[in-house]
């Protein structure tokens, strides 16, 4: 731990932080991460200013290109955006990160940043519906040639790579919304295309993408980094020329975090540990008792041994994650039941923050899906994706069971 003095504000001798590099587990890396003002304060300071005073032309040309600099206009970079920008690097195992407006920000940046006319993307059927429609909808439009393939098949990303052709393979893990995974070490294991992870449903103290070989990844921070339902984010992690290339697309494309949602997305981090496990214990839970309710025809969650790919999950994933889905017998109207019959889980759309959230999956994540579309990606009238929230498991689990008791009794 280094206690060596910092320069603080105004020139005043400070206590340095400690470092969080001396520390190897994510949760303590959370605690400490992103402290790079030099300042005493252990919150994050908020810079909302959009610019700062340039000391010199020939610093001026310097700064307005250089990707690390957070000092010059905010659409470029940000103190406070930079401190959560570190925060998730030191958390990534990465060189850099860059944070963005929202998820879809930061994957419409990874996308469109790096891939231009003529080229090829591989990327997974199980996707976030946004992902799905920049790829499907929004790629073909520049030129951009597209190839979903079953994400959960083994060996799937790899053969419908095209050797000089294939720019980028994206994947989701766990995809949203039925919990499917992709196997990072065999997507880390191709060469050639860049691979980008979106691991989402997966934060870093649950799973750190780069550390099975793969370039980039992706974060929607709305979700459980943020953890609060207060910070609209999303952000990247990768090495530092990764970072920066992609930096010369981001400040044209304009989806820069806001300092506002950065210093919240920082004071997110430094629970996420905690969280992350009190939501896990509770899904593991809830998932438990909906495999055994008989209104319920197939539950979904890496932690239960009846999910396909549970030898997988105990591979890759050191916690299960707050996310699971299930199918209620009874279609659609038992949907609309269970979700009205709900006394403690509110319908909303958003995952990972304190509330347990529900969703209709086909009407609400995924409306935009064509019933063919819906089907191959295994959501079903039934289905309902739930976010498991902080309140006691007791609770959680008496209110659900009540729920799917009503849709179905
Ligand atoms: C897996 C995944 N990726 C990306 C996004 C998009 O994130 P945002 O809503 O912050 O743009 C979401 C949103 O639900 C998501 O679930």
């Amino acid at each position: 731990m280094s206690r060596e003095a910092g320069s603080g504000d105004r020139g005043r001798k400070t206590a340095a932080a400690p470092d969080p590099s001396g520390f190897s587990h994510p949760d303590t890396v959370a605690v400490l991460a992103g402290r790079r003002s030099g300042g005493a304060e252990l919150a994050p300071a908020l810079y909302p200013t959009t610019t700062f005073r340039i000391p010199s032309l020939e610093a001026g040309s310097r700064m307005a290109l250089d990707s690390a600099e957070s000092r010059y206009y905010t659409r470029n970079g940000n103190p406070t955006v930079a401190a959560f920008e570190q925060a998730m690097a030191e958390l990534e195992g990465a060189e850099a990160s860059r944070a963005f407006a929202s998820g879809m920000g930061a994957v419409s940046c990874v996308v469109l940043g790096l891939c231009s006319s003529g080229d090829h993307i591989v990327a997974q059927r199980q996707l976030y519906s946004g992902t799905r429609f920049l790829l499907q909808a929004v790629c073909p439009r520049f030129g951009i040639d597209v190839t979903l393939v079953d994400g959960a098949e083994p060996g799937a990303f790899a053969a419908a790579v095209r050797p000089g052709r294939t720019m980028l393979v994206f994947a989701e893990t766990p995809a949203n919304p039925r919990l499917d995974l992709v196997d990072l070490e065999e997507l880390g294991a191709i060469r050639g295309p860049l691979k980008a992870v979106d691991s989402t449903f997966a934060p870093p103290s649950i799973t750190r993408p780069l550390d099975f070989g793969v370039d980039l990844s992706v974060h929607s921070a709305t979700k459980g980094l943020g953890g609060h339902n207060d910070a609209t984010l999303g952000v990247v992690s990768g090495t530092a020329e990764l970072i920066a290339s992609l930096w010369g697309f981001a400040i044209l494309q304009g989806a820069n975090a806001a300092p506002f949602d950065a210093m919240n997305g920082l004071r997110g981090l430094r629970t996420l540990g905690v969280r992350l496990e009190r939501q896990s214990a509770t899904a593991q839970r809830l998932a438990e008792a909906l495999s055994d309710h008989p209104g319920v025809e197939s539950v979904r969650y890496p932690g239960l041994a009846s999910h396909p790919q549970h030898g997988l999950a105990k591979r890759q994933m050191r916690l299960f994650g707050g996310l699971l889905a299930f199918d209620l017998a009874g279609g659609s109207g038992a949907g609309e039941r269970f979700i009205g019959a709900v006394r403690l889980a509110q319908a909303a759309t958003s995952l990972g923050g304190p509330e347990t959230l529900v969703a209709h999956s086909a009407s609400t994540t995924h409306a935009g899906l064509t019933p063919g579309e819906l089907e191959a990606a295994g959501i079903g009238p039934g289905t309902i994706r739930v976010s498991v929230g902080l309140e006691h498991s007791d609770d959680v689990v008496a209110d659900l069971l009540h729920a799917a008791d009503e849709a179905t009794g």
